[in-house]
Formats: C-alpha cells, structure tokens, sequence
C-alpha cells in the first residue's frame, strides 16, 4: 500500500515507522528544514510537497499543526489532490473532522487519532464526521487492524473525543489534588502507577468496576458503593440515568461467569506486574 504522511513531527514519524515497519511504501511531506535528519534511516521517501506526496496513495495520515485554520486549509487540498479512492485520515487530537470539511467533500474524511507514540500504543480512535461514508470507516478500521492497532469507532464528535476527555478528567482531578496539599506530585503519581494504571491496563473502567461488585457486578457496585460515591459527586442521584448504564454494563458482561472475568483480570494483572519487575531490574 502507498501511504502519504503529512507533517512529520512526534507523531507523523511514529506513524512513518509502524508503516514502513509493515511493509508500505510511505511518502512523508513536512517543511521542516531538519526532515531528512530526523527520518534517520527510516526507509521512506521524501516529498518536495503535499501534492507529490499524495499522488498515488491509498492512505493519507494527517499529522499537522492542531490549528482549525491549518487543517481546513490541507484538508481542502488532500480532497482535491488525493486519488478519489484515497483514505484521509487526520491524527487530530481534538477538532473534530467536521470542523475542518464544511463546504468540501468530507465523505472520506475521518479522525484517526491515535495515542503517543503510535507505533507502540494499540489504540486509534477512528471517528466520522456525519457525511463520512460507511465503506471508508470500514476501511480505516481495515486499515488500522492490519497495522496490529486497536481501533475504536466512535459515533459522536466531541472535541478531544473519548481518549483526551478521560485524561483530561484524571488530570483535572489530580492538580486540584495536588493544588489543594491532598497529595504531593510524587504521590500522586504512585496512586495512580500501583491502582487504576495497573487496573486499566488490564480492564477497563466498565468492567473493573462490575468485577468490583463481585458476584453482583456492576448492579451491585452501582447500588451499594455507588452510594457512597455520592458524597464526591455532587448532584442530585438519576435513577433512571443509573439503570441504563447498569443495563449497558450488563449488556456488555452480563452473560459471562463472574470467577472467568476474575480469573482472566487476575492472570493479566499478576503478567503486568511481573512485566513491570523486570522493567525494573533491567
Ligand atoms: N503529540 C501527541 O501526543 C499527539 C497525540 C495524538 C495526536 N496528536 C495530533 O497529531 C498532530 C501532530 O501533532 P505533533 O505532536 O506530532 O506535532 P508536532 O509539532 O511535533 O509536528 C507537527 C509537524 O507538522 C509540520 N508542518 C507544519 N506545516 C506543515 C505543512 N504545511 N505540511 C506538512 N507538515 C507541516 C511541522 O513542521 C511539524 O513537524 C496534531 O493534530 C496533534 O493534535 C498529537
């Protein structure tokens, strides 16, 4: 596949280095007066501009500047220059394709954002704007997966989408701890690194916390220490808001046995752990 990246920073060559990695014949365009330096010996070509960059590809991963006017302005010119069969994808950790297509044709225009660095972390968050077409999410979810990524289509814009907000909520919290005298940085960071960090990386918010309901699951923890959690979540307790993310979770879990659930976190949390102790040794 001939693949074009577009902007050659953090994250273009770590796109640049999972494509050539695979295989793909990888045209990088970015103005930068270092580039030839900063591929190394990254077995890529180099293009004189956008236009020749995108000639003949497939795929382009859009990897600018995170500024509205800049991605309008290349996305304008990716539509009118890219094959009519090319994919364009933006790397965009917050706009929202729609910002940046409104008056061009967006039907093959989609986020795929992926989180730092992208030739190490599995996920890419593949996102269509409302005039995408069905057969180009398929085909970045395609497109992704043969890379080994984990891509996750998310059906709504939000700006910074769903990865960013839920950072973006933790660290909230955490300098509002830390500014309060709670707990200084350093411990902070332990809380995290030897609680949910592990957690997560093993399961997700939604199932750690139906494991944490044990038998009952996340109707359990929901109704019992859901409660509790009051006491930091101001607002008035929604019921019926309740019940449908119950349902949801259930949806989700509800048909597998609570000790296989268990028994699978277990196993891969004690793998981290152990993972992590010859990190630490090395
Ligand atoms: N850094 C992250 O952690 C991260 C994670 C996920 C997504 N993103 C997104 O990826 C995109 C790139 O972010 P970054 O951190 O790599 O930024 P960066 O500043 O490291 O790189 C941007 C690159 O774009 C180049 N550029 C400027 N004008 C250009 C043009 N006309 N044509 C081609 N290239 C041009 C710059 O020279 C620079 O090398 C942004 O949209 C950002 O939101 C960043």
């Amino acid at each position: 596949m001939k693949i074009a990246v577009i902007g050659a920073g953090t994250i273009g060559l770590s796109w640049a280095t999972l494509f050539a990695a695979h295989g793909h014949e990888v045209r990088v365009s970015d103005p930068r007066p270092d580039l030839a330096e900063a591929l190394g010996d990254l077995d890529v070509h180099i293009a004189g501009s956008v236009g020749e960059a995108v000639r003949d590809v497939d795929v382009v991963q859009e990897n600018g500047p995170e500024r509205l006017d800049f991605k309008r302005e290349l996305f304008a010119r990716l539509v009118a220059e890219a094959p009519a069969h090319a994919l364009l994808l933006s790397s965009s950790s917050a706009i929202p394709s729609s910002e940046f297509t409104a008056g061009i044709d967006g039907s093959r225009v989609l986020i795929g954002h992926p989180f730092n660095p992208p030739h190490i972390m599995p996920l890419v968050e593949v996102v269509p704007n409302p005039r995408t077409r069905e057969e180009a999410v398929r085909d970045a979810v395609g497109f992704y997966r043969s890379l080994g990524r984990v891509p996750v289509v998310e059906r709504k814009e939000v700006p910074g989408f769903v990865g960013n907000r839920l950072q973006n909520a933790l660290q909230r919290e955490a300098i509002h701890l830390v500014q309060a005298g709670v707990v200084d940085p350093a411990g902070l960071d332990e809380v995290v690194v030897n609680s949910l960090g592990l957690r997560w990386a093993a399961v997700g918010p939604f199932l750690g916390a139906h494991l944490g309901g044990g038998p009952g699951g996340y109707r359990h923890l929901a109704t019992h220490i859901g409660a509790s959690m009051q006491r930091i979540t101001p607002g008035r307790p929604d019921p019926a808001a309740t019940e449908r993310v119950i349902a949801a979770v259930e949806k989700a879990y509800g048909d597998k046995a609570y000790k296989d659930l268990a028994a699978e976190r277990d196993r891969k949390q004690l793998a981290i752990l152990t993972a992590r102790e010859q990190g630490d040794t090395e």
